[in-house]
């Protein structure tokens, strides 16, 4: 059975290699360079095929890897085995100080980490780490919080490459797959109402209108908003976009960004989805407030009547629905990990920085750039 489950990942990490072959590319180079012999390294990830994917590769530049389950709701089975088979050190059980303290135990030099906690744990007196690795936004938050952190951290998210790629192009065609799959809808010639025109906004507004819809941006800052309307976009005011669209997106980052009363206004029949942070951009609560009835249509699809007759339907529950669905490409994510892997190659040659925040250096976006385009077949050089 078990057995079972590290096969199956294995046949996934191999499709995906066979398309957008960046990681085995990264491999081979690690391979001829082992820039992390004698070293040892800590991980702290979320455990999926993909992670699987990236330290098979990683193990093959040296050191010795030693890994933590981030989350256990995100722990995939297969991928644990597949790892624990190559050898590697993976600690799932516990909570999550209990795993920290396991992969602190190892006296790691260098970090990795999705939330900044291994690294928050790493921060007493005798710690073995000369510099980290921090992933994620949420993981920023806490390492800009007031402190001292005693070795560089380098921030992996704020970077040319994220926004651009992962949360711009990664979204904005997840976003739709997964309202097709939930829905059945076809996306042509429906009215879009999209909230927000940062990146992930931006994204989803084009992968829209290539699906044959018609677009509209509500964005807050008047010079993002007069960006919408040079690039095509009609931006009316919310409740005048909610009036006339049949699905309405939020990607603002901001808590009720669409109200109840708001909804109140809405076009019946429209569909909510939200691709921001959490689950509270759209007040779900709210709309419980003052709804008669709520119809569950299908797995993560509800319909909510409200007083006066309009209907609203809303998926994933008003979570981020790219996420709640795992859908899109994968290649947004290897790019990523590509570009991780690379930081830490450099990590390794011990580089003179300060102390806490460096954004990730744009030598090391570029290198990652460049095995990409290679990796797609668009290498010129
Ligand atoms: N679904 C995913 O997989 C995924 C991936 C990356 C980021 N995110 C999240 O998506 C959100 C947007 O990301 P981003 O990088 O585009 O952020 P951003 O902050 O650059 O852009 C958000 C935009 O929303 C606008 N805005 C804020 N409140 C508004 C309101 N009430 N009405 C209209 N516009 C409003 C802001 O002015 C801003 O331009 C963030 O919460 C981010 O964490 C989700």
């Amino acid at each position: 059975m078990s057995q079972d489950r590290s096969v199956r990942a294995m046949q996934e990490i191999g499709r995906i290699n066979t398309f957008f072959p960046i990681l085995p590319s990264l491999g081979n180079h690690w391979a001829a360079m082992r820039p992390w012999e004698g070293r040892v390294i800590g991980l702290n990830l979320h455990l999926t095929t993909l992670t699987a994917g990236l330290v098979r590769e990683l193990t093959l530049g040296g050191g010795t890897w030693v890994v933590s389950a981030a989350n256990p709701r995100t722990t995939d089975a297969g991928a644990v085995e597949l790892l624990r088979n190559h050898g590697i050190t993976v600690y799932t059980g516990g909570d999550g100080e209990d795993r920290h303290s396991q992969v602190l135990s190892h006296r790691p030099e260098l970090l990795v980490d999705v939330g900044f906690e291994l690294i928050q744990r790493a921060l007493g007196a005798q710690s073995s780490v000369l510099a980290a690795i921090e992933i994620t936004r949420s993981g920023i938050t806490r390492l800009r919080a007031p402190g001292h952190v005693p070795f560089p951290v380098i921030n992996l998210n704020d970077g040319r490459l994220k926004d651009a790629v992962e949360n711009r192009h990664g979204v904005g065609e997840a976003l739709w797959q997964a309202v097709a799959r939930l829905t059945g809808m076809h996306l042509s010639g429906r009215r879009v109402l999209i909230l927000g025109y940062g990146p992930v906004g931006k994204g989803i507004a084009a992968y829209a209108r290539a699906a044959g819809t018609t677009v509209e941006v509500v964005e807050r800052d008047a010079i993002r908003r007069l960006f919408a309307h040079y690039d095509g976009y009609p931006t009316p005011s919310l409740s005048d976009g909610l009036s006339r669209a049949s699905i309405v997106v939020t990607a603002t980052g901001r808590a009720h960004a669409l109200t109840a009363e708001a909804l109140g206004g809405a076009r019946d029949g429209a569909v909510l989805v939200n691709a921001g942070h959490g689950g509270d951009e759209i007040d779900v609560a709210g709309l419980e407030d003052i709804a008669i009835r709520k119809d569950n249509v299908g797995p993560q699809v509800e319909t909510w009547h409200l007083p006066g007759g309009l209907r609203l339907t809303l998926l994933g529950g008003g979570h981020p629905l790219n996420i709640v669905l795992n859908s899109g490409s994968p290649e947004p994510v290897l790019l990523h990990f590509g570009l991780l892997g690379l930081t830490l190659q450099w990590l390794a040659s011990e580089p003179a920085l300060p102390d806490g925040e460096t954004i990730v250096p744009e030598h090391l976006e570029r290198a990652a750039a460049e095995h990409a385009l290679r990796a797609l077949g668009a290498h010129h050089s």
